[in-house]
Parts: C-alpha cells; sequence; structure tokens
C-alpha cells in the first residue's frame, strides 16, 4: 500500500524574523508543491529518495549521527513506524527550488509527516503539523512554526507564535513575481545571526519589533480595503526593517531596486542572506515586472495564491 500526500511552498509576505521573537507574520501559500509518496518495505530499513540526494537507514539511528538535509524524513519514518515491523521507502517530488526562502523544507516535513502517518492512521491536519514541525525542528530548532502552517492551511494568514494562525478571509487581486538570487543559504544561520544583532544592540531591535507590529496592523487593514498601492508601500517599509537586521546584500539590494521599477514594491522574502525577494504586482504590471529580472538576468517567475494547502490522495 502506498500513500501520497503533496503540500505547497510558501512566500512570507511580512514578518519573517521578527515572527521568531512573537510578533504577528503575514504570509501566503504558493502554487509550487511538493509530493511525497511512503510506501511500507519488508525490509526494516527507512530510505528516502528525492532530487537533493538520498539516504538510507537502518531504525533507530540516533539523529546526531546524520548529517542530511533529508533528516526531518528519517525523524518521521522512525518515529512512526517505531512500534510497527516494517521499514519505510520515501520518494519525494519538488517543484519548489530548494534553500532559497520558499518553503521546500517545510513543505517537505508536511507532506512527509502526512503521507508516513497516513499508512498507519487517518492523521488530521493538526496532528500532521505538529508533527511537521517536530521534524522541522531536527534542522532548526529555532522554527516559529510559520512556515509549517501556511503549508498546512494554505491561503493566506497571519500568524503569531502564541496565538498560531488566523486565516485572511479577503481574497487579494495582487500577483507576486519571485526573483531568485541562486545563493543557497541556511535559515537556521541566518536566524541565529539575527539572535547575535539583537542580543548586541536589545533597544533599537525591540523598535523594530514595535514598528513591524504596527506595519502588520497597516497592512491587515489595506488588505480588507483590496488597496495594492498601500501594500507596496508597507512591502518597501518591511524591507528598511529587514535591512536593518542584516539579512540583505549587494545582490538582493540589486534585485529589489530592480522590482522596485515595475511594481508596488519589493522586499526579501523568508530567512534572506541569500534566497529570493518577491515584487508586489498587479495585473497591469505584472508582464513589465517579469521583463525587468530578465533584462537584467535574474531567474524569475510569477506564482499565485494556493488555497488549498496539504492535500492526501
Ligand atoms: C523563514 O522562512 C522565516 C523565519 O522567520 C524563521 C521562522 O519563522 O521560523 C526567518
Amino acid at each position: 500500500m502506498k500513500s501520497k500526500a503533496s503540500a505547497p511552498g510558501k512566500v512570507i509576505l511580512f514578518g519573517e524574523h521578527f515572527v521568531v521573537y512573537g510578533v504577528k507574520a503575514i504570509l501566503c501559500a504558493i502554487d509550487k508543491r511538493i509530493t511525497v509518496i511512503a510506501e511500507k518495505t519488508k525490509e526494516r530499513k527507512i530510505s528516502v529518495k528525492s532530487n537533493i540526494g538520498r539516504l538510507e537507514l537502518e531504525k533507530n539511528t540516533p539523529l546526531s549521527e546524520i548529517n542530511s538535509p533529508l533528516k526531518p524524513f528519517y525523524y518521521l519514518a522512525n518515529k512512526i513506524i517505531r512500534n510497527h515491523e516494517t521499514g519505510i521507502k520515501i520518494i519525494v517530488e519538488s517543484n519548489i527550488p530548494s534553500g532559497v526562502g520558499l518553503g521546500s523544507s517545510s513543505a517537505c516535513c508536511v507532506a512527509g509527516a502526512a503521507a508516513i502517518s497516513r499508512l498507519f492512521a487517518d492523521t488530521t491536519r493538526e496532528q500532521i503539523l505538529k508533527l511537521a514541525i517536530e521534524a522541522e525542528k531536527t534542522i532548526f530548532q529555532n522554527t516559529s512554526g510559520a512556515d509549517c502552517t501556511v503549508c498546512t492551511y494554505g491561503g493566506i494568514m497571519e500568524y503569531d507564535k502564541k496565538n498560531g494562525f488566523t486565516k485572511i478571509e479577503s481574497q487579494p487581486n495582487f500577483h507576486l513575481v519571485i526573483a531568485n538570487s541562486n545563493i543557497e543559504h541556511s535559515t537556521e544561520t541566518v536566524v541565529a545571526e539575527v539572535k547575535k544583532f539583537k542580543e548586541k544592540n536589545e533597544v533599537e531591535f525591540s523598535t523594530l519589533c514595535k514598528s513591524e507590529s504596527e506595519l502588520i496592523e497597516g497592512v491587515l487593514k489595506a488588505l480588507k480595503e483590496n488597496n495594492i498601492k498601500e501594500i507596496g508601500n508597507k512591502v518597501i517599509q518591511n524591507q528598511q526593517y529587514l535591512e536593518k537586521i542584516g539579512i540583505s546584500n549587494n545582490k538582493l539590494r540589486d534585485m529589489i531596486k530592480i522590482g522596485k521599477n515595475g511594481s508596488f514594491g519589493a522586499k526579501i522574502t523568508g530567512a534572506g542572506g541569500g534566497g529570493c525577494i518577491f515584487a508586489l504586482t498587479d495585473k497591469l504590471n505584472l508582464d513589465n515586472t517579469v521583463k525587468q529580472f530578465k533584462d537584467n538576468n535574474y531567474d524569475c517567475f510569477s506564482v499565485r495564491i494556493d488555497f488549498k494547502g496539504l492535500d492526501t490522495f
């Protein structure tokens, strides 16, 4: 018997990094997905095959001995089959670029948790999310949980660590153009650098958290009014806060400058230090924004919001 699940990637629209310290973030799922197929095997091993590599290990291998980005799959499989006389074969198919802030690892954790757990029980979305966050913590201990949450439920949502998520019901009519710096980053490393910045600059960081919270309230209002120009202004303002905490670089700044030319605003999305930026457009300036990036030889594509979230087959 095979079990199959797929989960979308994500874009953090507002509030990355600050969300780790309790500030609300706004994020959405995107129409790029990861699919995971899990199958029980007689051989009592756990094997994972994906476009970023392979892993094959005996059951009960200590996690500290595993140095692979596929570790979350191993964690999930080993936890779930602990009391079963079986092994597991996992196949991962992805159309989300990895390591660039678009939620590929969270989507892996969510689709992995669903596909593996559903070989044995009818797990709910809530149970799957809990497992996915535990799995994500094997590679990134300090996660806010925001990414796995949006990959599970889809749509556009506000999220904070204390209260979890609330879906934003308005269906915004904006488009997002994603440009990829093709500089891979480790979210864990960039989050650790921001922590250092915070520890050296406690007062400035707490002022920035307050400003970010106010900005997010303004965005929620603008979203209700479908005021794309105002949302674009907030995108530009949010980028200034991200510049202050040191997660930008010259290449990202150049991309943001190009993105701003044709669109309502552009900013880093996700951990930064590399990865992607997005430009906020409507139907009218979408093509021109894509053209600006392409003319400057940047890898770019437009995405739509995914309203489905986790899907199981
Ligand atoms: C990474 O996509 C988003 C961060 O805010 C980390 C997190 O929320 O766990 C940088």
